[in-house]
């Protein structure tokens, strides 16, 4: 209202970023939390000191910093495109609200450095001086382009002995293509199929809770023919700026992703509905409790990935940790 501007969250985010990493040596009393020992977890040839890893959704080093230092067990870096993006219109990211629990709507349309800039930026990280996993999670607009990357990305870190895996982002709702590979499973195949003449690192395939469960078990079929495939299930929901209280004018897409609380019961049925498989299992979408990592456990989840509950409160990573 300030600037006579439709509103917009993005703003706010970002001051807030900046305020979080500039308390320097005080944010060793505000950040620092020990992870509980016995509570790490073995995907593959990875050590996860904590299963809470932080979901793909930024790639700015110094927050990612701060969330390793309160705890999680990994990152994930924020999907990454071939080419640099600057996303979709703005505004593109509002608080959202729905069945009266607080979350987010985002269609931020994955902006990016672009693949060649990323690769620079994370093979100098210090992320990597916490000897976590990280995650490198992919996009693309075609199956070529998802392997190229890959390609590129491999070239440059098989050299050196780092604890990474892929995630093969196919469910992202605010790109054109985005989601077009998780509703197709035979893409995913020969996908997987090209990647794995290269790849022996694990790799993460984060589907969306917005295909059928008939898709997703199409795609949990598949994953399981592979070796060293973990299951991401899922990504945001896709829904209107109306259906979560969000006035349109204040949205520039027609729609979005929602994430919080909200979707956490069609990730608890996704994680039910891969325990089949025998693949390990990340559970994406409304995480920001014991109560929920419980559950997902009992579900047959290993780890436990957060977006929005490290926003809103990033507290809740010790919090969980007390009660693991
Ligand atoms: C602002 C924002 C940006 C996101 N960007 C990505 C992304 O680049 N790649 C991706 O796989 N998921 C992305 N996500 C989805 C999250 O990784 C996560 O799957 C989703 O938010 C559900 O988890 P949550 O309820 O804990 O937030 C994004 C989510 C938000 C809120």
């Amino acid at each position: 209202m300030l600037f006579l501007k439709p509103k917009d969250l993005e703003p706010a985010v970002k001051l807030g970023d900046t305020v979080l990493s500039s308390f320097g040596i005080l944010g060793k009393l505000i950040y620092d939390f020990p992870i509980p020992d016995g509570k790490d977890i073995e995907i593959y040839e990875l050590t996860f000191p904590s299963p809470l890893i932080g979901a793909s959704f930024k790639s700015e080093s110094d927050i990612l910093d701060i969330w390793l230092r309160m705890g999680l067990g990994g990152v994930i870096f924020k999907t990454v495109m071939k080419e640099k993006r600057i996303g979709n219109a703005r505004p593109r990211l509002q608080d959202a609200r729905i069945h009266g629990e607080k979350g987010l709507l985002n269609s931020l349309g994955l902006p990016g450095p672009g693949i060649a800039n990323f690769i620079n930026d994370i093979v100098h990280s210090a992320l990597w001086e916490y000897s976590r996993p990280l995650g490198i999670s992919i996009g693309g607009d075609t199956v070529n382009e998802y392997v190229e990357n890959i390609d590129q990305v491999q070239t440059v870190l098989q050299h050196h002995t780092l604890p990474y895996f892929y995630e093969v982002n196919i469910s992202c709702p605010n790109t054109e293509n985005g989601q077009t590979i998780c509703e197709d499973p035979a893409t995913l195949n020969s996908l997987l199929c090209a990647v794995k003449k290269t790849v022996s690192n694990p790799i993460s395939i984060k589907v969306s809770p917005d295909v059928s469960n008939e898709t997703l078990s199409a795609i949990g079929e598949i994953c399981a023919t592979y070796d060293t495939i973990l299951i991401n299930a899922g990504n945001t929901q896709y829904k209107t700026p109306d259906e979560v209280g969000v006035k349109q004018i204040n949205f520039a897409m027609n729609g979005g992703g929602l994430s919080g609380p909200a979707i956490f019961q069609r990730t608890l049925e996704m994680v039910s509905l891969f325990a089949q498989f025998n693949i390990p299992i990340m559970a994406t979408g409304g995480i920001s409790t014991i109560h929920h990592v419980q559950a997902l456990k009992e579900a047959g989840a290993s780890l436990f990935g957060m977006a929005t509950a490290l926003v809103l409160d990033p507290y809740c990573i010790p919090r969980i940790h007390s009660r693991l």
